[in-house]
């Protein structure tokens, strides 16, 4: 994926599987236990190839892929960040089996936004789906304050502009049931925007005069959070869903396209 370099520190590999520190490794090396192609090597810094070398520690084949790519059923309450002294982050709900990849959040979903979130270590994958010139549609849904229609439909279409004076690109606003509650009216919508500012989906609901009181994630790009994912667990990408992620070029599905 992403075109990476192939050859790696045999050290480091086994450092990210969670065999041992540099130093443990090295312990290890001098005692003979790991092998490359079948020879005993003594210098942990030896590179490998992990898609055509064999490494065995303790006679053991070493699986090792370099990149992982997760995708997550984000909870409220938690950031997305990789570390942080006071708040829970998405990369604490994930085992120490994922954690030693060093994945990161693609992008960012408020603390009280749930939904699809991707977690990976491919930083030029991630590069490329964060690009503002690549316009990848992210799709959300949202109960916001009033009863939104046509007028709201057209204003998205046009673009709005944001508290700060930004306009905002093309967006497609759907209205997918309205409900009242006593005094309160509350429409469910689905939005989709092709950019990502700061509370962008917050901001725009406001510069129309209502509100968002949730907010969910459901798209961005080819991939879709499927209801059978529970909030706060997550799968690894099918390579299908990376397939098309890695060759993601927006407009190519009609549904993409805001
Ligand atoms: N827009 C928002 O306002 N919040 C999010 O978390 C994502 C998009």
């Amino acid at each position: 994926m992403a075109g990476g370099k192939t050859t790696q520190r045999i050290d480091k590999m086994l450092g990210h599987l969670g065999y041992g520190s540099r130093a443990e490794l090295k312990k290890m090396a001098k005692q003979g236990r790991i092998t490359l192609n079948g020879n005993v090597i003594k210098d942990t810094g030896t590179q490998a190839d992990p898609d055509q070398d064999r490494i065995e520690v303790d006679g053991e084949l070493v699986l090792y892929r370099e990149h992982i790519y997760l995708l997550m059923h984000k909870p409220a309450g938690v950031i997305s960040a990789t570390e942080d002294t006071r708040e829970k982050t998405v990369i604490d709900l994930l085992p120490e089996s994922y954690r030693v990849f060093s994945p990161f959040p693609v992008g960012r979903l408020d603390k009280d936004t749930e939904g699809l979130l991707l977690l990976t270590n491919d930083g030029a994958l991630a590069h490329e789906l964060l690009s503002p010139r690549k316009h990848v549609p992210k799709t959300y849904e949202a109960d916001v304050i009033g009863e939104i229609g046509p007028y709201e439909i057209q204003r998205f279409a046009e673009g709005v502009t944001l508290d700060d004076g930004y306009i905002t690109k093309p967006a497609k606003l759907q209205v997918l049931s309205i409900q009242e509650t006593g005094v309160q009216v509350t429409s469910r919508i689905s939005l989709t925007i092709t950019e990502g500012k700061f509370h962008q989906v917050k901001r725009m609901f406001e510069s129309v005069g209502s509100k968002v009181l949730y907010l969910k994630r459901t798209a961005m790009g080819p991939l879709r959070l499927e209801d059978s994912l529970a909030k706060g667990s997550y799968r690894e990408l099918t390579e299908e869903e990376l397939k098309l992620l890695s060759g993601y070029s927006p407009g190519t599905a009609a549904e993409d396209k805001p």
